[in-house]
């Protein structure tokens, strides 16, 4: 795709939140003067990013991905184009961050069957990313993977992770067996120089392995090799994706909140979380963009909950953030959107083209209920129930808003990504938090060490073995 201007422009997202404001929603919604109330707060937050931006102390170099990755996206691509020629398969081994990202572009931008697609028609292999330690799941995975056939992706910047480590033990040891040299199977996405990947490497004599630098997170790092690497070797246009990318920071430049969609986001889910809406729902009207919420939440709510904050005052902050999918939860959830308690802001993903429209036949002429249908397409059909639903949200005083993509592609999906990572960072300051660390994951993973008889957590095992359960609470 050529970007020109006129292009670029016809693509670019946009944000519609007339549904959260009083003027629709009386007093269920946010005043004018409440946002101007809050402009210094926004000011700051908005300044506070722009000056730490590609600070890897303070892991904010995810803000840079967009533009210090030449060499090592023409290297990716190369690795994608061998993996393409030698493979049938490729798997993702890895887990939230490393995960999340992988699944949201390929499920966006690839075919919504595409390993049932025959080979011809695929751009890549078969394509799974394994996020779990289900021992079903990694069983009935190896029952229709071949792994003298499969290129294996494992992400993890520690290195440690039980999940990721148990996956990599087990798909080595099934390499061995069957006579492969693990080191041609395997590709590493993880720390420069620490962690357990890296001493694997040497062991195995050097493998080939991408790095993901200090400064970027796992749930700040799409844009990086953990995500870019495996969008490369599904055929996406990971070069379009990062434009993307860095067209959204640029238009998210301004502290105005009238010209910087992220802050006027960020704003307004923070004015939210102050007045009671512990909940954030995301809801795409697409199934190309249903795993942009399991992403996205993993971002929000691991950056946002927090029990302290900067200055070390207690606090305990964050939304929860609920995934939905339109129009399938219209049938589900929307009945508690819209007659429930008041803790919800909606967030709709809207899309201007669908990939297909895919014309409704004519039919049933003698049943009005269903002939009406006819002549339309799913498109408008789609459309259609989208403003149905947000229009009957605002009549019932719920407050929501719209993103909208004008098509679902790499240069759309690099803006919204980039929209949601500087909301957060912004949201992030202005809640005063740290945004970018995550002390009550960690906690849980240096629990499972100990139960696992992990050397070094032999006190914390005894604390955890003396965790009995009380009998008189047990049914
Ligand atoms: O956002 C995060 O930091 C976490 O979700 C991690 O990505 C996740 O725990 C996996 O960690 P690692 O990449 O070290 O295996």
């Amino acid at each position: 795709m050529r970007l020109t201007e006129e292009l670029k422009k016809s693509l670019t997202l946009h944000v519609d939140y007339t549904n959260m404001t009083d003027k629709y929603l009386g007093d269920k919604g946010i005043s004018q003067k409440e946002i101007e109330s809050h402009k210094k707060t926004a000011k700051e937050a908005h300044a506070y990013v722009a000056q730490n931006r590609g600070k890897d102390e303070l892991f904010m170099g995810w803000t840079e991905l967009p533009y210090n990755q030449d060499e090592i996206v023409n290297d990716i691509i190369q690795t994608a184009k061998n993996v393409r020629k030698k493979f049938e398969y490729f798997v993702v081994l890895g887990i939230g961050g490393s995960a999340l990202g992988p699944i949201m572009a390929f499920n966006a931008l690839c075919h919504l069957h595409y390993n049932d697609l025959p080979r011809s028609k695929r751009k890549g292999p078969k394509f799974y990313v394994e996020d779990n330690v289900d021992p079903v799941r990694m069983k009935e995975l190896l029952d229709v993977i071949d792994v003298k056939k499969t290129c294996f992706n494992v992400i993890s910047k520690s290195g440690a992770t039980s999940e990721t480590m148990t996956q990599y033990l087990i798909i080595a040891d099934l390499l061995k067996a069957a006579g492969e040299n693990v080191k041609d199977h395997v590709i590493f996405t993880t720390d420069a120089k620490r962690g357990n990947l890296v001493k694997i490497s040497a062991e195995l004599g050097g493998v080939k392995s991408y790095v993901l630098t200090d400064g970027v997170g796992g749930r700040f790092s799409q844009l990086s090799p953990v995500g870019l690497l495996p969008a490369a070797v599904l055929g996406i246009d990971i070069k379009l994706l990062l434009k993307g990318a860095a067209h959204m920071d640029k238009l998210c430049k301004s502290a105005d909140l009238k010209k910087n969609p992220a802050l006027i986001c960020a704003l307004l889910q923070f004015i939210g979380m102050k007045n009671g809406k512990n909940i954030g729902v995301l809801m795409p009207y697409s199934d190309n963009l249903k795993y942009v919420s399991d992403w996205y939440a993993q971002l929000w709510a691991e950056s946002l909950g927090k029990n302290v904050t900067l200055s070390g005052k207690p606090c305990n902050v964050g939304q929860t953030p609920v995934k939905a999918l339109g129009v399938t939860d219209q049938h589900s959830q929307v009945q508690l959107y819209t007659e429930g308690p008041y803790d919800k802001i909606v967030t709709f993903l809207s899309v201007e083209r669908y990939k297909e429209p895919f014309p409704i036949p004519h039919g049933c002429e003698d049943i009005p209920d269903v002939s009406f249908l006819g002549g339309h397409t799913m498109e408008e059909l789609i459309q259609a129930e989208n403003k149905a639903t947000a229009y009957a949200l605002t009549k019932a005083g719920r407050q929501n808003y719209t993103i909208t993509l004008p098509e679902v592609n790499e240069f759309t999906l690099g803006q919204l990504l980039f929209l949601f990572e500087l909301q957060t960072a912004y949201a992030g300051a202005m809640l005063n938090i740290d945004t970018f660390n995550q002390p009550g994951v960690e906690a849980g993973k240096k629990a499972t060490f100990a139960l696992l008889g992990k050397p070094g957590y032999a006190e914390q095992k005894k604390e955890l073995d003396n965790a009995a359960s009380d009998a008189e609470y047990i049914v």
